[in-house]
């Protein structure tokens, strides 16, 4: 099916990456309007109560100030009967800036100043004054556990867990080899590099351009014309270039209402950027506990699954993710029961973070697994080749592909772990103790829907455009190779055009969906173009192509021709030439196989191998090598898969040693809400890591191969590295972060 290929499957670098290092890509919070004003928000400094006064005087005759708004004199918005259906809706009632009295959540804002410049809407805001009367605030998963609940209504179906199967309990008392512990992961806080932010520009006629940061375009679009009653047809919503966004851009923020509220009101472009402090008062990674229990037989096979996870959402809305489910299909279990709870805090509502679910879920079984291997007495990999399952256990359905044995082989090859000695302890040099510790990964291998248009010009060139986002993950790289693919020209004579609301339709960027999603779209339109072509080409005189079908020709060399025969073919300009057209545009189009999909699960896996260096006195760990082995069906550029992975890797480490939204539990307010207090690993955290794509093919996942590697890279590492330490110390840790403290709390090596 697929030609001996040129440019899919090259490492090829980001098409996007010389305007991103010269400071010519512009950011949302970069684009600029004359007359423009500037927002600044007011955050609450209570967690949950209500706001008695706001006094505005004080910013009101600051100079430069145009209004401030609080909840006593904002605009109406169209909210409560709005239509618009958010793409990553929750079930509850999504959060709505200075609607009423009400604070729900540290740092929600309460008062929203606009000023002639950032600086006077800055100034200006710290001179308001707030008086609370301020309530209870429960901020404590593991206090607030015993109030779980089981979602009333679900946010996907499949995020709710599979039906017991066998008898877990039994079964559990009955094998000669258990565990059974709590895991805590502690929440976390996205932090891409770029802000949150909305550029409203006010054109003459009333039209909104807006440049947004966000991962979905559209999503923003229908938010703001669905919120404010406009005209879609006035609305456009860009975001050519996103700094990172890792989930938390995937639902529109507090930013955009602002921005959009005040333009209308006060009839001026708007522009509002959020500070660092506030990125910490959005959506971020729920904190969570879990139990999981289980059981083996004398050579380790497993007899009994069960995990119990409970997480954090907000009073507002019921976040959820797939926690636990991944328990019940990433080994051969019979024996499996999952349960699956929310419990409501003072908090901002959680949101989508890098394989949401996934990675917590997965630390937890991941670990749990380590302690099965050291009570069944047997090597940790072992363990897990053992019970290795090619089929979904928890729908009954066969697996798409999984090369898993292949990253566990390969994996295992590159580390060296066939010479790790078992004991815990038993690896030292100096003051150092040296751990080595592995653990497994999943992710689904998701399509959503997604169009794309390509159009081909007589000379050759190519547009691409969709509404597509690349937050750093190589969108516009690997769609410019599949054109350059299809029509066999160098990548750079292909444009693409993405990050914009009135471009084909797409979701929202996430769920490691858009390469196989959008990739696909743009393939079929690649195809229908030829398509177009070869029609054309066929009402030419004495056409080679007359009798060819649109399967027997290809594109070489800038002229249509038949596959086995490249003689035969006419030159696409004179193609053009003949029909009178200046190109040929067509649209494609991608969607799930229900079919496919009725039958089969497609998941992306890894084995992620670990060692640690833990300082015996100070209790410090470093993590010095890491060798990721990744199943994920066809890599389309090894450079920017590989650069996912590493940006996985790293969030693992973070997620495993540093991340930790910390909470003053008395009053319910974030303590560390800027990066200096907020750890997230630093250059001098990282080593070596190393990342292996194993040969996967798979023509179910997607139609292009692609299974996707958004999400994949970050599972299962927080896992390796707390197996590593316990290989390292005889220590285990089942509270997340591993701080040194943890470490140093007991006697290392007992
Ligand atoms: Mo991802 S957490 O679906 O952006």
């Amino acid at each position: 099916m697929l030609h001996h290929s040129k440019v899919v499957g090259l490492p090829v670098s980001r098409i996007d990456g010389p305007l991103k290092v010269t400071g010519t890509a512009h950011y949302a919070t970069e684009h600029a309007a004359p007359g423009m004003l500037y927002g600044y928000v007011v955050p609450a400094t209570i967690a949950t109560g209500r706001i008695l006064a706001v006094h505005t005087h004080e910013a009101e005759s600051f100079p430069g100030v145009v209004k401030v708004y609080t909840h006593e004199n904002r605009p109406k918005a169209a909210f409560r009967d709005a239509k618009w259906k958010d793409e990553v809706a929750l079930p509850g009632h999504p959060f709505r800036p200075l609607e009423n009295d009400r604070v729900l959540f540290d740092g929600q804002p309460v008062a929203f100043v606009v000023a002639e410049s950032f600086e006077a809407a800055r100034d200006a805001a710290a001179l308001i004054r707030v008086d609370y009367a301020p309530g209870e605030a429960k901020t404590d998963i593991c206090a607030e556990r015993h109030n779980a609940y089981v979602p009333p209504v679900p946010r996907m179906p499949q995020f709710m867990p599979p039906k017991p199967r066998g008898d877990a309990e039994t079964a559990f008392g009955l094998a000669p080899h258990s565990v059974s512990n709590d895991y805590v992961i502690k929440g976390e806080h996205h932090n891409p590099m770029e802000l949150f932010g909305t550029t409203v520009i006010l054109g003459r006629d009333g039209d909104l351009t807006i440049h947004e940061k966000t991962q979905g375009s559209q999503n923003s679009q229908a938010y703001v014309c669905g919120v404010f009653g406009l005209d879609p047809e006035r609305v456009v919503v860009r975001n050519r270039f996103v700094g990172g966004a890792f989930g938390q851009g995937l639902r529109p923020k507090h930013n955009l209402f602002l921005a959009v509220m005040a333009s209308l009101d006060l009839n001026r472009s708007m522009k509002v950027e959020m500070s660092r402090r506030e990125m910490f008062y959005l959506t971020w990674r729920p904190s969570c506990v879990q139990t999981v229990s289980l059981a083996a037989d004398g050579e380790g096979h497993l007899q009994a699954v069960l995990h119990h996870a409970v997480h954090a959402t907000s009073r507002h809305e019921d976040y959820q993710e797939n926690v636990a489910n991944w328990s019940g299909l990433a080994y051969a279990c019979d024996n499996v029961k999952i349960e699956y709870e929310i419990a409501k805090l003072d908090m901002a509502t959680p949101g989508d973070m890098r394989a949401p679910g996934a990675a917590s879920g997965l630390t937890a079984l991941e670990a749990a697994m380590d302690e099965l291997a050291y009570a069944v007495g047997i090597d940790p990999l072992e363990l897990r080749i053992r019970n290795f399952v090619h089929r979904d256990q928890n729908q009954d359905k066969d697996i798409t592909s999984k090369a898993l044995h292949a990253c566990y082989r390969e994996g295992a090859e590159r580390f060296g772990w066939a010479s790790r000695s078992p004991e815990p302890g038993s690896m030292r040099e100096g003051n150092e103790l040296i751990g080595w510790g592995m653990a497994g990964g999943i992710w689904e291998a998701q399509m959503s829907q997604a169009e794309a248009r390509v159009r081909l010009f007589a000379d050759g060139r190519v547009t691409v455009s969709a509404a597509a986002s690349d937050i750093g993950t190589g969108t516009y790289t690997i769609l410019g190779q599949l054109a350059a693919e299809a029509f066999d020209i160098p990548v750079e004579r292909v444009t693409v055009a993405i990050g914009a609301s009135d471009l084909p339709k797409t979701g929202v960027e996430g769920g490691s969906w858009t390469a196989a999603t959008s990739g696909t779209a743009v393939q079929n339109a690649a195809k229908a173009v030829i398509k177009t072509l070869l029609d054309h080409a066929k009402n030419m005189e004495n056409s080679p192509l007359a009798d060819a079908s649109e399967e027997q020709v290809e594109i070489s060399e800038g002229r249509l021709v038949l596959e086995t025969n490249h003689q035969a073919g006419v030159a696409i300009s004179d193609i053009m030439a003949s029909a009178g057209l200046p190109f040929i545009a067509e649209t494609g189009k991608a969607a799930p196989d229900k079919a496919i999909m009725a039958k089969f699960s497609a998941y992306t896996h890894s084995a992620v191998f670990v060692e640690v260096r833990v300082d015996v006195e100070l209790g410090v760990v470093s993590v010095t090598r890491v060798v990721s082995a990744v199943a994920a069906g066809r890599i389309l550029n090894p450079k920017t898969a590989r650069s996912q992975i590493l940006g996985g890797v790293v969030m693992g480490i973070g997620m495993a040693l540093h991340e930790e939204g910390m909470i003053d539990h008395r009053s319910g307010r974030i303590m560390n809400h800027n990066i200096a207090e907020y750890h997230i690993p630093a250059h001098a955290d990282i080593h070596d890591i190393e990342v292996l794509f194993v040969e996967e093919d798979d023509d179910k996942a997607s139609p292009i191969g692609v299974k996707g590697l958004g999400e994949i890279g970050i599972v299962g590492v927080a896992a390796a590295v707390s197996n590593a330490i316990f290989h390292a110390t005889g220590k285990r840790i089942r509270h997340f972060p591993i701080t040194l403290d943890k470490i140093l709390e007991s006697e290392i090596n007992p």
